[in-house]
């Protein structure tokens, strides 16, 4: 039974505050957890409020009906009443913020009452032994870095990794050699917020340099490593199309770049093709190349089921992206990552360019079986999630 459940201010990794929670348990289980937050977020997000109003309202609406009444070993029951204290359909009583935060640190309360690691908790002894493949952030600008490209992410997918630690080492050594490569052609680049590098460079100069980092580290290593992008397209897109600079792209062209990059560049992954609205050319490209690659909904889908089924429906996309902050609690990130196995869509369970040390996505990933995890590639607050995987693996937690 939960005792006690307090919420603070902390830092992000860009310097912002942030909700923290911590929760007591009746039989001495202790849980900590914090909300990351999103710079591109999506439209459809759940609402996070600015933090000294979401610990407020959660302490006045949603803590009365925690503390003394909810056991953390029902995560759905946490969830629920939450849901029923905000009594919104986004959280924008409470904020998802606070709300993520409590579902989060009574998820860590109830496995620590358990003496379980969060990911058995949560996972249970049914859970598959597979592990997901670290997607990681080598180059990047959209609204992550200023006077970089338009494509927000260039992610190294190692996808012929033997083991998830040397995934892990292996994003790192590609992010070492994009920034050799940089070197070489004298371009200065400093770091978004998620750590990738961020050259004044186009796109097209961003696809070169990422195939020879990812074939020059795949020689080295032994095993084969792809990439992928997160475009972030509803960040370029305004009513005269998608916007990269020196061009506008249409619907139609962008729907055709996208697939001429993937079949040139063999693509294992695109997130976020498309405007965040536009299901019906999701489902075009995904006709299209969706048997030889990933297409991921981020902001088209924001962890939400309903979002989802319509995706699903229409035929948009073959894979989601679960952000728990997205939707609010761990019961609707759950239910989003049920809803896309049933119809065959691949999980990617992800950070947010804001985080802090907190590691429950790591943890979740492996709770779920997903296949892969989008978490970054250096930076504390992006190893802290890579360490813990590789702990995980290791079976130290
Ligand atoms: P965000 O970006 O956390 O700034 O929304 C990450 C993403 O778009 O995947
Ligand atoms: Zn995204």
């Amino acid at each position: 039974l939960i005792s006690s459940v307090s919420l603070r201010r902390v830092l992000d990794s860009r310097g912002n505050p942030t909700v923290e929670a911590d929760v007591l348990t009746e039989s001495g289980g202790f849980g900590r957890a914090a909300a990351p937050s999103g710079a591109s977020t999506g439209e459809y997000e759940a609402i996070e409020l600015p933090p000294s109003e979401a610990i407020a309202a959660a302490r006045r609406l949603a803590i009365p009906r925690l503390e003394g009444e909810v056991h953390t070993g029902d995560q759905r029951a946490v969830d629920t009443t939450l849901r029923a204290a905000d009594g919104t359909e986004n959280f924008s009583e409470i904020g998802a913020n606070s709300a993520v935060a409590i579902s989060m640190a009574a998820a860590k309360a109830g496995a620590d009452t358990l003496g379980l690691p969060l990911y058995q908790h949560l996972g249970g002894a049914f859970r598959g032994d597979n592990f997901p493949i670290p997607l990681g952030n080598v180059i990047g600008g959209g609204e992550h870095a200023k006077e970089a490209t338009h494509i927000q992410e260039f992610l190294a997918a190692p996808v012929g990794a033997p083991s998830v630690a040397e995934a892990v080492f292996a994003n790192a050594k590609v992010h070492g050699r994009a920034s050799e490569l940089l070197d070489e052609r004298d371009v200065p680049a400093a770091k978004g917020d998620e750590g990738a590098w961020a050259p004044p460079i186009s796109d097209a100069e961003a696809f070169e340099v990422m195939e020879e980092a990812v074939e020059d580290v795949a020689d080295d290593l032994g095993f084969e490593i792809k990439f992928g992008l997160d475009v972030a397209a509803s960040e370029l897109h305004s009513e005269e199309g998608y916007d990269f600079g020196d061009e506008v792209k249409s619907t139609a062209e962008m729907i055709a770049y996208i697939a001429e990059m993937v079949d040139e560049y063999d693509l294992a992954y695109v997130e976020d093709p498309l405007d965040e609205n536009d299901y019906e050319g999701f489902a075009e490209l995904t006709d299209e190349v969706g048997d030889r690659t990933l297409i991921c909904g981020d902001d088209l889908f924001v962890t939400n089921t309903s979002r989802l089924q319509d995706g699903i429906d229409a035929g948009a996309g073959n894979s989601i992206l679960i952000k728990p902050n997205q939707i609010g609690s761990l019961t609707d990130a759950f239910d989003a990552i049920e809803l896309a196995t049933e119809h065959g869509y691949d999980s990617v369970i992800s950070h947010r360019s804001g985080e802090t040390e907190d590691t429950t996505i790591a943890h979740l990933a492996v709770a779920t079986d997903a296949p892969f995890i989008k978490t970054g590639t250096v930076q504390g607050e992006r190893t802290a999630k890579l360490n813990e995987l590789i702990r995980i693996a290791d079976d130290a937690v």
